[in-house]
């Protein structure tokens, strides 16, 4: 049947998610402390929240600083190198697991006891990206950009605390995956496979593309390797909407990170390709670095450049299910670093990794900011676990970061509301 989404029904849906029993009770006294630290010349910072992490908030988003601040804007510069002399309380933003902005909202996603672990395990000083959560095995397998010629993934078997780790590698191969996500439709994991390289060990040669995996065998199997002859520069992150099309971005990166033998032949480009035809068309080419992309229950966004951008999505066309993308905006821009991995919520928030720097933003559907964590090391990639799905694990360079707290991850066989990806 067609249909049509809009983000006014994404904040609907969000709404009635949030608005939990608990989370109104709370609503009353926060509104009144909120108010007394509104107030134009207060500190910019002040410890609030829960007393299991180093939780801060920020008064009036941080928009008016002692004069004598600066920040270098390299995006590796993270929102905590902001240098404010003027103000000591800044220190305590520095030194925050969790900052909050949207006070009342950043409290119920925290909930009543967040934490925070940091180096959980010991991991390469590469890039780690991919995380996809496997509910029948509780397991998480993640995958790591580079060393150049490496084929493993890492499998972390969440049945222990700390997790055992074991380093796997599919039948056949693939070389470096950097987008995964887990379909509950056939229980397989789906891949944007970046490598490309003719010469890899056991003679194994791979075009840059779409693959899936069975979680359970660890066959591997590939959809897509070309458009039309050409080499896909590096498929990044990819996402599954209602109707089952993978839609992906493709950027060159593989290439800067040496794990591909060949620069672009194509623009970088944000594709659809539909598994059950074979087809792949092009959907948007607006973007300088497409990289994570995710469907809200009724609509889309991706990340370019340090911003975060949304679409409508219609369907149309001769069956119904042809996708017309529309009302390109753009939502947010990231606090530090280049949004990379990008993820929604159950209740509809975006929670965006933020590539070369140590922290991940959490926005509601519509990019208002609400709070941020804070790592050690940069996050290119989130993905939730658990039963309840409120563990989220942030993962990136040379660093694993584990965080509880009560904002839950989508549910994963009811995705779109309708039957799961
Ligand atoms: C308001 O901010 C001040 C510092 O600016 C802080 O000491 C105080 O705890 C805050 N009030 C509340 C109720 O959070
Ligand atoms: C908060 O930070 C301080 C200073 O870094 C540290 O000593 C303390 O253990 C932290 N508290 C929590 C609950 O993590
Ligand atoms: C591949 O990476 C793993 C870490 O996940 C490391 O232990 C292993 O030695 C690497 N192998 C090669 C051939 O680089
Ligand atoms: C290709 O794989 C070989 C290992 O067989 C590795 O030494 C080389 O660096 C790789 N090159 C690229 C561009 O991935």
């Amino acid at each position: 049947m067609p249909s049509s989404f809009s983000f006014v029904a994404a904040l609907l849906a969000a709404t009635a998610v949030s608005a939990s029993p608990r989370a109104s009770a709370l609503t009353g006294s926060i509104t009144a402390r909120n108010a007394a630290n509104s107030s134009l010349g207060a500190p910019v910072a002040y410890i609030c929240g829960p007393k299991t992490a180093n939780v801060t908030c920020v008064n009036r988003y941080g928009s008016l600083l002692p004069p004598s601040f600066s920040r270098d804007p390299d995006p590796s510069v993270a929102y905590t190198g902001a240098k404010v002399p003027g103000d000591p309380s800044w220190a305590l933003v520095q030194q925050a697991d969790f900052v909050l902005f949207d006070k009342k909202r950043g409290l119920e996603v925290l909930g009543p006891a967040p934490k925070i672990q940091r180096g959980i395990i010991p991991v390469l000083n590469v890039i780690h990206e991919a995380p996809v959560f496997v509910p029948e095995l509780n397991k998480l397998f993640v995958t790591q950009d580079g060393p150049p010629g490496n084929l493993s993934i890492l499998s972390l078997d969440l049945n222990h605390d700390p997790p055992t780790v074991a380093l796997v590698e599919t039948d056949p191969p693939l070389y470096q995956p950097t987008g995964g996500l887990y379909n509950s439709k056939d229980g397989m994991i789906y891949y944007a496979v970046q490598g490309n390289n003719a010469s890899l060990p056991g003679g194994l040669q791979q075009h840059a593309g779409i693959a899936r995996v069975d979680p359970k065998t660890l066959k591997a199997e590939w959809l897509l390797n070309n458009y039309h002859g050409f080499n896909l520069a590096g498929p990044n992150d990819l996402t599954i909407d209602d109707v089952g099309d993978i839609w992906f971005t493709d950027t060159d990166y593989a290439y800067v990170l040496g794990v591909s033998e060949s620069p672009k032949q194509l623009q970088l480009a944000t594709w659809r390709f539909r598994p059950s035809t074979g087809q792949i068309q092009v959907m948007d080419t607006s973007l300088a670095y497409p990289n994570g992309i995710a469907f809200s229950r009724d609509g889309k966004t991706l990340t370019g450049a340090r911003n975060v951008f949304a679409w409508d999505v219609a369907r149309k066309g001769h069956d119904g299910t042809h996708p017309v993308i529309t009302g390109k905006r753009v939502i947010f821009q990231a606090l530090e670093g280049a949004p990379d991995g990008l993820k929604v919520a159950a209740n509809g928030y975006l929670v965006i990794g933020e590539g070369l720097a140590p922290g991940v933003d959490i926005t509601d559907e519509l990019g208002n900011l609400i709070a941020r964590i804070q790592t050690s090391h940069p996050v290119e990639n989130i993905q939730w676990t658990g039963d309840d799905l409120k563990t989220l694990w942030l993962v990136g360079i040379g660093g694993f970061t584990r965080v509880e707290f009560d904002l839950a991850g989508p549910d994963l066989v009811n995705y779109h509301g309708k039957g799961g990806h």
